[in-house]
């Protein structure tokens, strides 16, 4: 069967539909371009009003290539988990709705209705534990698929929990993808040494809440730092990051790992959502700025090099003039080496739909334009001040923008930050994907870096 699958949220949506992809060619389906297909999997994602509304566009954009009786659509991901059997209700050509835990059935369930036309299935059950899935070193097909290996050479994504306990006022994700699981942390460690027998270098530990892996777990199992130090004692791996952190859960043992692990990037994404302690107490965050700050003081301290990045959200209900001046000045203390921010959006179900007064729109449109701005002066002064410094950088693939005699490739250093390097006499045939090289850092731009070789690629 020739099938595509289209992507909307976060990393893990991401990693889930990699994972998905390698589970179908498993089973001798072909991934094609959208224009080829016949089977269309959307994984979708439900944390603002519009990434919802895209997947009602897609779907209507897919109508009328589902016409064959063999061509349909399956939807998985956040909305899935939302809205259920509702996706099969309203369109036809849905045949195969799949939340955050039913995607472990997934791929034998696509199986059955690319056979069998009449079915329609929904899989929006949530498991009592972290569901494994096929690939995943504990599975007794282990050998099937290579886990985790993702579409960036020499880089993997490993899933260490799934769902969120924290209830934020303004997010459903705790609704999408269900209460906190970690997986075992045997299951984590034997799926990255594996991944880095097989040739990754990278490996990203992903979770809703990493810093609160195990805690769900009556203390059978050990914690997210102990976790990290197993993980970098793995021979061979050369890079580790992970996300996302929740400041309240980050523990002292995780800001002392950034000092002492030498495989650690030192780059963290430390969402602050607002600088108000008025605002981030009715968010429900459980921290305030004094805490938050003596957090970014201990990161610097251990690590001075540290890239902190964030998410922010603007016209959280109540938000005044003077609270969001509190999350402008967030970004000056910070300083920020990049942030998301994103305006305030209602969603079903969540404690801050009732809370009042809700920003208009204008003016929380026009504080996130203050607020894009500020950060984008930041963000090029930071990366300005890495002029002249040498770094080694990850290669990922082609740049866009080539120049004649050689090849441009793009590639993150250490902090995350994208560099692009040139190399001078290098033609389309030498892939440098996976290969790291280390460079002189010579301009800097809006969002990223350029860099010049200093030695050979490895
Ligand atoms: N688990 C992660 C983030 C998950 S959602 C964490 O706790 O940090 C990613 C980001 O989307 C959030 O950090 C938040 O900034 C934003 N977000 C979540 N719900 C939102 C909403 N209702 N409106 C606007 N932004 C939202
Ligand atoms: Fe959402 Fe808060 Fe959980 Fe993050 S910690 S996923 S923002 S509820
Ligand atoms: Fe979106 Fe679900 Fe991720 S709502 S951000 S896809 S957890």
């Amino acid at each position: 069967m020739k099938f595509t699958v289209l992507t909307f949220g976060c990393q893990m949506n991401v990693h889930d539909s990699d994972w998905l992809i390698r589970a179908m060619e498993s089973r001798g389906w072909t991934a094609v371009e959208e224009s080829e297909a016949d089977i269309f999997i959307i994984n979708t994602c439900s944390v603002r009003d519009k990434p919802e509304q895209k997947v009602y566009s897609v779907l209507g954009r897919l109508a009328p290539l589902c016409k064959n009786p063999g061509s349909f659509v399956a939807v998985g991901g956040c909305v899935a988990q939302q809205i259920g059997d509702g996706f099969l209700e309203k369109f036809p050509h849905v045949r195969l709705v799949f939340g955050s835990d039913g995607i472990a059935q997934a791929p034998d369930a696509l199986v059955d209705l690319a056979a069998n036309h009449e079915k329609r299935l929904v899989l929006t059950d949530f498991l009592g534990d972290y569901p494994e899935r096929e690939g995943g070193e504990v599975q007794p097909n282990a050998d099937l698929i290579p886990p985790g290996i993702g579409t960036i050479p020499g880089q993997a994504f490993v899933n260490i929990m799934q769902g969120c306990d924290n209830f934020c006022a303004y997010c459903i994700v705790p609704y999408t993808r269900g209460r906190q699981k970690s997986r075992s942390s045997e299951a984590v460690i034997k799926e990255c040494a594996h991944l880095v027998k097989s040739g990754v270098r990278e490996i990203t530990l992903l979770g809703q809440n990493v810093n609160s892996f195990g805690i769900d777990k009556k203390g059978e199992d050990i914690s997210f730092a102990q976790l990290l130090y197993k993980i970098s004692a793995i021979e061979g791996l050369e890079r580790i990051r992970f996300t996302t952190s929740h400041p309240k859960d980050i523990a002292p043992e995780v800001i002392k790992a950034f000092g002492e692990l030498p495989n650690l990037c030192p780059s963290l994404h430390l969402p602050v959502q607002s600088g108000s302690d008025r605002i981030l107490k009715k968010m429900g965050r459980k921290y305030d700025r004094e805490r938050y700050l003596g957090i970014v003081e201990g990161l610097k301290e251990a690590c001075p090099n540290i890239s902190l990045t964030t998410d922010l959200i603007v016209g959280f209900p109540g938000e005044t003039d003077e609270d969001f001046e509190q999350t402008m000045d967030m970004l000056e203390r910070v300083r920020y080496e990049s942030s998301f921010s994103f305006k305030y959006s209602d969603r079903p179900g969540v404690a801050a739909v009732k809370m009042k007064p809700k920003v208009p729109e204008d003016v929380a449109q026009a504080r996130l334009a203050r607020l894009q701005e500020r950060q984008k002066r930041i963000t090029r002064k930071s990366l300005e001040a890495l002029e002249g410094h040498e770094t080694v950088v990850l290669l990922e693939r082609l740049s866009k923008r080539q120049e004649e005699g050689g090849m441009t490739w793009r590639g993150k250093d250490p902090g995350g930050r994208v560099v692009n390097v040139h190399f001078a006499g290098y033609g389309e045939e030498q892939k440098l994907g996976g290969k790291l090289v280390k460079v002189k850092i010579t301009e800097a731009k809006n969002h990223s870096l350029v860099g010049a070789k200093v030695g050979e690629p490895w």
